[in-house]
C-alpha cells in the first residue's frame, strides 16, 4: 500500500517535526491538535526551521515552499479520513492517547496504518484499545526530528508484517535510518538512556558531582555531545519521570526506581529548557547551571 497522506495528532515539539520532515519528503500532511494556538505555533516554527535550512543551503527557497504548502493544519480530527497512515505525538499519557483513538479509530480509512509516537508505553496494549491491532505500531522519532536520523520501529505483538514494511519504506522516504525494537517498556533508545539521566541525577542528589562536573564528566569522558543533565532539560524532566515510571512499573525492578531529586523538580515545575529552569537556569546566557 502505497503512503502518500500523513496524518499527525498533536502540533507539540515532536508533532511539527514530524510534519516538518514529512512535508519536505514530498507527502501531504494532516496536523491536528485540540488547541488551535498549538497548530497555529507548529505551522510557524515549521516555518522558522525551513527558512533556517534554506540559509545553511540544505534546500532551496521553492522546496520550502512546497512543503508548507503540503500540510493543512486544523483542529478538526475528521480531516485524518484523507490519511494513509496516522501518527499520534500527543502527550505522553496512556489516558490522552486511549482517548484519542476511540474518537479518531471511527473516522480513518478501514486500512489506514495508526502509529504511535510514544517513548514508553505499550504498544500492543495501545493497539488492543483499537479496531485494527495488526495495523497498529511505534514510530518513534527523536527530537529534534529534523536533525536526528534514527527512528526506532516497534512492533506490538499483533503488527503484521504489511504494516512493519510499510512503515519501514516510509521511513526511508523521509531520509531516517530505522532501529527494530520489541514491545518492551521504553523499547530500546530511552530503556538505556533515561536510567542514566536518572542516575546523573542520583549522583547529583548524593553530592558526587555537581551539575557542571557530572556533565563535563560524560561529555569529555565518554564522548557524550551532550552531558546527561543537559539532555535531561532538554527532553523534559517530565517525559523522563514518566518514562522511569513506566520502566519501573513494567519491569518491577528497584533498579528503575526514579530519584527524589528528579522528581522534586517535577513537582517544582522546574520541567527543564521549556520551563526556563531544570538543572540549568536558562533566563541566563550562557544557561548557568542551579546547583
Ligand atoms: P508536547 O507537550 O510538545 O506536545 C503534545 C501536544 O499534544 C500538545 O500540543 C497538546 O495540545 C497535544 N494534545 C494533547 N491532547 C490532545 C488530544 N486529545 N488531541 C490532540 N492533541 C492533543 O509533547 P512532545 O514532546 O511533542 O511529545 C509528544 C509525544 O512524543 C509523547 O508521546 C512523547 O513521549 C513523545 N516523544 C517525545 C520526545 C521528546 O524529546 N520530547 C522524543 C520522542 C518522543
Amino acid at each position: 500500500m502505497a503512503i502518500t497522506t500523513v496524518g499527525v495528532i498533536g502540533a507539540g515539539q515532536m508533532g511539527n517535526g514530524i510534519a516538518h520532515v514529512a512535508a519536505l519528503a514530498g507527502l501531504d500532511v494532516v496536523l491536528v491538535d485540540v488547541k488551535a494556538e498549538a497548530v497555529a505555533k507548529a505551522l510557524s516554527t515549521i516555518g522558522k526551521n525551513l527558512d533556517r535550512q534554506v540559509a545553511k543551503g540544505g534546500i532551496d527557497a521553492g522546496a520550502k515552499d512546497a512543503a508548507m504548502a503540503r500540510i493543512q493544519g486544523g483542529t478538526d480530527m475528521s480531516a485524518l479520513s484523507a490519511a494513509d497512515i496516522v501518527i499520534e505525538a500527543a502527550t505522553e499519557r496512556e489516558e490522552v492517547k486511549l482517548s484519542i483513538f476511540k474518537q479518531v479509530v471511527p473516522l480513518l480509512k478501514a486500512d489506514a496504518i495508526l502509529a504511535s509516537n510514544t517513548s514508553s508505553i505499550s504498544i500492543t496494549r495501545l493497539a488492543a484499545a483499537t479496531d485494527r491491532p495488526h495495523r497498529f505500531i511505534g514510530m518513534h522519532f527523536m527530537n529534534p526530528v529534523p536533525v536526528m536520523k534514527l527512528v526506532e520501529i516497534i512492533r506490538g505483538i499483533a503488527t503484521d508484517d504489511a504494516t512493519f514494511e510499510a512503515v519501514q519504506a516510509l521511513a526511508d522516504k523521509m531520509g531516517k535510518t530505522t532501529a527494530v525494537a520489541q514491545d518492551y517498556p521504553a523499547f530500546i533508545v530511552n530503556r538505556v538512556l533515561i536510567p542514566m539521566i536518572n542516575e546523573a541525577v542520583q549522583a547529583l542528589q548524593e553530592g558526587v558531582g555537581n551539575v557542571e562536573s557530572i556533565d563535563a564528566a560524560l561529555k569529555l569522558g565518554a564522548a557524550h555531545p551532550m552531558g546527561p543533565l543537559a539532555l535531561g532539560d532538554f527532553i523534559g524532566l517530565d517525559t523522563c519521570l514518566a518514562i522511569m515510571r513506566v520502566l519501573h512499573e513494567g519491569m518491577g525492578d528497584s533498579k528503575y526506581r526514579p530519584s527524589p531529586l528528579l522528581v522534586k523538580h517535577v513537582e517544582a515545575g522546574w520541567l527543564g529548557k521549556k520551563t526556563g529552569r531544570g538543572f540549568y537556569d536558562y533566563s541566563q546566557d550562557p544557561p548557568r547551571p542551579t546547583r
